[in-house]
């Protein structure tokens, strides 16, 4: 264990965000600016954030191979001596597809280290100027996505997580949104905003607020197939506007702030 830490990292597995190369982390910015390769997903991520690569980097789209092809591709540069760069949308570990390479790049003995980002429902969250943790009114946040090709398990449903009514993200469930839909339906009141959010980051990004009970509507006027992010939340809700968190208020004393602290004048 002890000797696995202290080998050198060859590989970086990096989250480059939702799509913004400002919203990438100082780290990851720096291993793009001094990577010898990088290997990039370009349908999930737009080309702006390979701006501070090396003239000379090589760059190798991902989009269009397999598991089986990436992987010798990673392991030649890694012996070559290279400082290789693994780029991922958002957050890796997050529908990252990152577990089988982890495991294939330990049996090749290759170490690498995983640099986290931001992912799509932390920019959302931002872009819409929402707590996803009001006081009172919600406290948890899922992540989560519908079945499709992708098989998710009979205790994940849909309709059995919108049954918590939290904060719920929604990942790649785009193609199946009239599904999704009527599953949030059932515990989601139909009048709640939602919001829908496209390509986050990118230059043509965009954000519908509607009626939960227009959400597949909606997606499906804009065409809306890839790279979208629903958000269901109480949150969102004009309700949430009266809620206040315990953390500053005057009447709440902690730690930091023993109740003689008086209220500025
Ligand atoms: C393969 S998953 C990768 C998620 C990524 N690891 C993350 O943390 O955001 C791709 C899905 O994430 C969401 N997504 C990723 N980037 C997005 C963005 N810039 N805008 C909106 N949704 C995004 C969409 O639901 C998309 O179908």
């Amino acid at each position: 264990m002890i000797s696995k830490l202290v080998r050198p990292v060859s590989v970086y597995i990096v989250g480059a965000g939702p799509g913004d190369p400002e919203l990438l982390t100082v780290k990851a910015q720096r291993l793009l600016s001094e990577a010898d390769v990088v290997l990039y997903a370009d349908s999930l991520i737009p080309p702006q954030v390979l701006e501070m690569t090396r003239p000379d980097a090589e760059i190798i789209h991902t989009a269009d191979k397999t598991l089986e092809q990436i992987l010798p591709l990673m392991i030649e540069r890694v012996r070559s001596q290279k400082l290789v760069v693994r780029l991922h949308s958002g957050d890796p570990s997050l529908y990252g597809a990152i577990h089988e390479q982890m495991q294939a790049l330990a049996t090749a003995q290759i170490p690498f280290e995983i640099v986290p980002g931001i992912s799509a429902f932390q920019l959302a969250a931002a872009r819409l100027q929402v707590e996803l943790t009001v006081p009172e009114l919600v406290q948890t946040i899922i992540l989560t996505r519908i079945s499709g090709r992708t098989h998710v398990p009979a205790t994940e449903e849909l309709a059995s997580l919108a049954a918590h009514q939290a904060s719920l993200c929604l990942y790649l469930s785009a193609h199946h949104v009239e599904k999704a839909q009527q599953q949030l339906m059932q515990h989601y009141p139909a009048d709640l905003p939602i919001a829908i959010c496209y390509r986050l980051g990118w230059p043509d990004e965009q954000i519908w607020l509607v009626p939960l009970e227009q959400m597949a509507a909606c997606s499906q006027q804009h065409q809306l197939t890839r790279t979208t992010l629903f958000l269901i939340s109480p949150a969102l809700a004009a309700e949430a506007t009266a809620q206040r968190s315990r953390l500053y208020n005057p009447d709440h004393n902690h730690l930091f702030r023993p109740s003689s602290a008086s209220p500025a004048s």
